[in-house]
């Protein structure tokens, strides 16, 4: 099976209970290496459409699914698409499912033995990626008694050991302090720098936005925008403001009243509680 360079989906309609559709008509299409940004309002579709491209609809939900898919420019039926899923990573919304070891480093090791990879390797992968994300103190606990924050970290270190090409990223960083999402932030910057492709979902568009190449804007369960992150907010008319949260200091950059050189960062604060920014 040829690497993906290229992934297009087409209209692609999906209905778990008909009628009603969770995507509707959505169009969307990936490249190699970029880091896409997916946002909108809670329910509008973005797991759904994590879950199509990882194939979990419709191997584990009987699905209606209609529209196209193209890989490297050739259309596929959904069994042929089936195919490619070992080439994507999916990170759940809620990881505590995905962590089956009795130590977080058996829980690590557990996909590099399955590629068969010798004690000594796995120890010295494990050992390079803990001190790059900070987790040596973690290796030894049991993955039951970990916090949400550090479930996740330590699920998004297990799906990096595995080393897919395309990571799909539901919501990982919400539960996360400041050094926790600083340590998922450069990971995933490494992960840039080696030319993988990342979707992430998350309403936190400040925190991703110096790694986007791309923000998709998903209402009720279709693209109504999609563009890079300077025409995201050049753009930015009350269509995406009324669905997404704008990082702060674009409010108080392109809010006329903030032009005003006079105010105080007491007075500055005072407009925002009072949502004049
Ligand atoms: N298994 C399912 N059966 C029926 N409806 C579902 C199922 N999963 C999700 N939905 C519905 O699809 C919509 C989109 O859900 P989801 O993709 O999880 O949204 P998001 O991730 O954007 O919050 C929601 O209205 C949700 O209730
Ligand atoms: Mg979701």
């Amino acid at each position: 099976m040829e690497p993906i360079s290229t992934l297009e989906i087409c209209n692609l309609s999906i209905s778990i209970s008909p009628p009603n559709k969770i995507l509707d008509n959505f169009n969307f299409s990936i490249e190699k290496g970029k880091t896409y940004l997916l946002t909108g309002p809670t329910g509008c579709g973005k797991t759904t459409l994590f879950k199509f491209l990882k194939g979990i609809i419709p191997l584990f939900y009987p699905a209606e699914i209609k529209g196209t898919v193209k890989i490297n420019s050739n259309s596929l039926n959904i069994e042929k698409f089936l195919e490619y899923r070992t080439q994507i990573g999916y990170l759940y919304q809620d990881p505590q499912l995905q962590v089956i070891g009795t130590t977080v480093e058996n829980d690590l090791a557990f996909s590099l033995e399955n590629k068969g990879y010798s004690r000594e390797k796995v120890i010295e992968n494990i050992q390079l990626l803990s001190d790059q994300m900070q987790l040596n103190h973690l290796l030894e606990r049991s993955p039951n008694d970990l916090s949400g924050g550090e479930i996740a970290l330590v699920a998004l270190a297990s799906l990096i050991l595995e080393d897919p090409s395309i990571y799909l990223l539901d919501e990982i960083t919400a539960f996360l302090d400041k050094t926790s999402k600083e340590n998922v932030l450069n990971s995933l910057l490494h992960l840039k720098s080696k030319k993988k492709t990342i979707l992430i979902i998350s309403h936190d568009i400040e925190s991703y936005l110096p790694m986007v190449d791309e923000i998709i804007v998903i209402k009720r369960g279709e693209n109504i925008w999609n563009g890079n992150p300077v025409d995201f907010f050049s753009t930015n008319g009350e269509k995406i403001s009324s669905l997404v949260n704008i990082p702060i200091f674009y409010k108080l950059q392109s809010n006329s009243i903030n032009k005003r050189k006079d105010l105080s960062f007491k007075d500055t604060l005072s407009l925002l509680k009072g949502g004049e920014l």
